[in-house]
């Protein structure tokens, strides 16, 4: 039967005429009767839209002329998420759970394959999570419940993954904060590094003053950059930063292993401006840590790839088990969020079989191993100084207290990829930072949360902790400050139970 002849024949004349804007009033077969569309005619016009609906319907879909209750799918073009959320506040639209906000595109992907396919992230002009507190939803009744769900002001009630919709405004916004980290003014340090990580959190890139209403963590200050970017395409500050003498001498000082704010600083006063100026200087005296720093700078500026990893993995894994076979070896840090390459590798280590002196020496029998076999490029030892009854520390920023040590290892090329070792001219090895933390078997959960950032993330954990929930947290322990009580955990997810929060995985921890 070809639908279109349909509302010529005979019984079909009685169907009443439906009102609204379609034109066409065709009855078609619905064939996918879980969906029920309604397609947004704001900024769309009404011939495209009456031409949408009925192509719609013809590949067997049910669309709805108004917006009704048993909507379950939006579908709008040229509109932003908070266009979307605009409009259907006016309309005074009841909570419905199923609800989902789509940009075009997912229609037209459906008319292409001639059914309903996946809606993912890209079509979304709402992050459509599952709701993570019912309490986080202000008016449940004005609004779709799961779609206008306020954005957190707290990063560990985001979900970041590496998709950044929005590096032009992150990226400005991570060299001010850098600018201000050089020049020690924290609160505007923080203030940039917020707002780049609310940003981070968004689904959808921003494209006007519109978008981001409604968003935490943008001030005056950051709107107004955003406003100048969305306008000319770049920030007068930033270009002034990334021109400016203090920071690109800061910038080039703190790129080399050991090198912090302090050494730059004199330097950067001494009048020097370049690496190697610094490097054939007499009169400098380096530390241990900034002498390996200069030795191996171009492997160490050079990030660490997966497969660098990986193979660092390896060499790790091997001579952990050869002291403590039953030991866990965990790669945490950037590599642990997916993150494709990294300044270092993180590992966490911890045995449930061994005593505490098998414990104290795992990390100097690997070190020593490693020296013999002349694989170890720069070693900093750090013995423990965690004290089991003491009450997590309320800093955000605080250093742990378990033993650890930074190292700089040499990887042989032939242990990532065996056809690269004979492409090098020379040297068959690149060096590479590593860090390695020893922790109680008891406290791995708070150590692999600690361990595995981002430090933004790690931030917003400490301070939802003690804000929200009276709660103490480190990379130790929790400790609630109301019932006096330390809350003991297995498990990362045990951990975000006791804080009631939503479970993050690491791979969305990247604010
Ligand atoms: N960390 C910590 N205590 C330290 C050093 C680091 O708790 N003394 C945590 C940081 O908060 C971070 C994680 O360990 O969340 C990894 O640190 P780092 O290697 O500096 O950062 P990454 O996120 O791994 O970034 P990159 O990929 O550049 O290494
Ligand atoms: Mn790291
Ligand atoms: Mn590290």
């Amino acid at each position: 039967m070809d639908p279109l002849r349909t509302s010529h024949s005979g019984p079909r004349k009685k169907r009443p005429r439906q009102t609204g804007a379609s034109v066409s009033s065709t009855p078609h077969d619905i064939r996918f009767r879980d969906l029920v569309l309604f397609i947004l005619e704001k900024k769309m016009g009404t011939t495209r839209r009456s031409f949408l609906m009925e192509l719609a319907r013809r590949k067997g879909f049910r669309v709805e002329n108004e917006l009704s209750d048993s909507v379950t799918h939006i579908v709008a073009e040229n509109n932003s998420g908070s266009d979307v959320l605009e409009w259907l506040q006016v309309q005074n639209i009841k909570a419905s759970s199923q609800l989902e906000l789509l940009d075009i595109s997912w229609l037209i992907e459906c008319m292409r394959a001639g059914r309903p396919v996946e809606t993912t992230g890209k079509h979304q002009l709402v992050s459509v999570r599952r709701a993570d507190s019912a309490h986080s939803n202000p008016d449940p009744q004005r609004i779709p419940a799961h779609a206008v769900r306020k954005i957190s002001q707290y990063a560990c009630q985001r979900r970041t993954t590496l998709d950044n919709h929005n590096h032009v405004f992150t990226d400005a916004f991570e060299v001010l904060a850098e600018n201000y980290e050089f020049r020690e003014n924290e609160g505007c340090y923080l203030i940039f590094m917020r707002a780049a990580s609310v940003l981070k959190s968004l689904p959808f890139t921003i494209s006007s003053m519109k978008d981001i209403e409604g968003i935490p963590c943008l001030g005056d200050k950051v709107k107004c950059i955003i406003e100048e970017i969305i306008e000319d395409g770049e920030s007068s500050e930033v270009k002034a930063v990334l021109n400016d003498e203090r920071y690109k001498s800061f910038k080039l000082f703190t790129s080399v292993f050991g090198v912090g704010l302090k050494t730059s600083e004199r330097w950067f006063r001494m009048g020097f401006r370049s690496l190697s100026k610094i490097r054939s200087d007499k009169s400098l005296k380096f530390t241990h840590m900034q002498k390996a720093g200069f030795l191996y700078y171009e492997d160490l500026v050079s990030c660490v790839t997966r497969a660098e990893a990986e193979a660092v993995s390896l060499l790790v894994k091997e001579a952990v088990w050869a002291f403590l076979p039953d030991a866990f070896v965990t790669m945490t840090g950037g590599f642990r969020r997916g993150k494709k390459i990294g300044h270092d590798v993180d590992f966490l280590i911890t045995s449930p079989e061994a005593t505490e002196e098998e414990e104290q020496q795992l990390l100097h029998k690997v070190t020593n191993l490693w020296q013999k076999k002349g694989l170890l490029l720069y070693c900093d030892l750090v013995e423990s100084t965690f004290e089991k009854l003491k009450i997590p520390s309320r800093k955000v920023d605080a250093l742990d207290h378990f033993q650890k040590c930074f190292l700089i290892l040499k990887l042989d090329h032939q242990r990532v990829d065996s056809d690269k070792a004979s492409q090098q001219d020379g040297k068959t090895w690149k060096a590479i930072r590593v860090d390695l933390v020893m922790c109680p078997y008891e406290r791995r959960a708070f150590a692999l949360l600690g361990w595995t950032g981002s430090p933004q993330f790690e931030r917003d954990l400490r301070r939802f902790a003690t804000h929200e929930r009276k709660m103490v947290l480190d990379n130790h322990a929790l400790y609630d400050k109301t019932k006096r009580i330390f809350l003991k955990a297995e498990s990362e997810e045990e951990i975000f139970a006791h804080l009631g929060l939503d479970y993050i995985e690491p791979w969305e921890r990247n604010a």
